[in-house]
């Protein structure tokens, strides 16, 4: 215990083995102790193994990390992106991604560009500009990793809208566009 507390107390490191120096000692001391390794038995718990299952409804608080990896663009996800869209990209991109917006006209120097004249980009490099910025655009690392994905579908479904033929349209959508002159 005294031991313990001496640690906590900068200038007396030194009288803690293992603390002093690099990660790697440190790393080491954890490495050489006691401890229950995955998968080993334990006599501690009555049903004698060692890994304990989380408690019935427990989250896990890394729920985040699987949106690490390009989720299917279902018309929910893109649901929310065109949502989210709206409210943060559409203010410099325009609302159909075309760069037209009050924002851009005073942004000489590096206009917010058109998503239909951007040249290929990667799903995972929109992502990531989301995410990170990009050049005079600032980062948005408060929209959530799901909604990124979703914010890139609905990207997506902008650039397709553009240039979409008409034999991509439903039939009732189809006629409607041709009764109004815009085929
Ligand atoms: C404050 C204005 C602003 C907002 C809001 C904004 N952007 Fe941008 N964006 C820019 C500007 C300016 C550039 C060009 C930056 C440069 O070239 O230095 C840019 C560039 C980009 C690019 C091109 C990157 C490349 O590879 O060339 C993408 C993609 C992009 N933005 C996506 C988005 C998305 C998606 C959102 C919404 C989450 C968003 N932007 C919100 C201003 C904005």
């Amino acid at each position: 215990m005294r031991r313990a507390l001496l640690c906590v107390l900068p200038g007396w490191l030194s009288a803690c083995h293992g603390v002093q120096g690099g990660d790697g000692e440190v790393l080491m001391r954890m490495y050489e102790q006691k401890k229950v390794k995955p998968f080993a038995p334990s006599p501690v718990f009555a049903d004698g193994h060692g890994m304990r299952m989380p408690p019935a409804g427990t989250v896990p608080r890394d729920a985040e990390l699987e949106w690490r990896v390009k989720p299917p663009f279902t018309a929910a996800l893109l649901e929310k992106g065109r949502h989210r869209f709206n409210i943060v990209c559409a203010a410099c991109h325009g609302h159909l991604g075309d760069g037209n917006s009050r924002v851009a006209t005073h942004m000489a120097l590096a206009p917010p560009p058109s998503f239909h004249t951007l040249g290929e980009r990667t799903d995972e490099h929109l992502f990531a500009v989301i995410g990170k910025g990009f050049g005079l655009m600032p980062a948005f690392p408060d929209i959530s990793l799901e909604e990124r994905w979703g914010i890139v579908g609905y990207v997506r479904a902008l650039q397709l809208s553009q240039h979409a033929p008409l034999s991509m349209a439903p039939p009732a959508e189809r006629e409607r566009l041709l009764r109004e002159g815009m085929p």
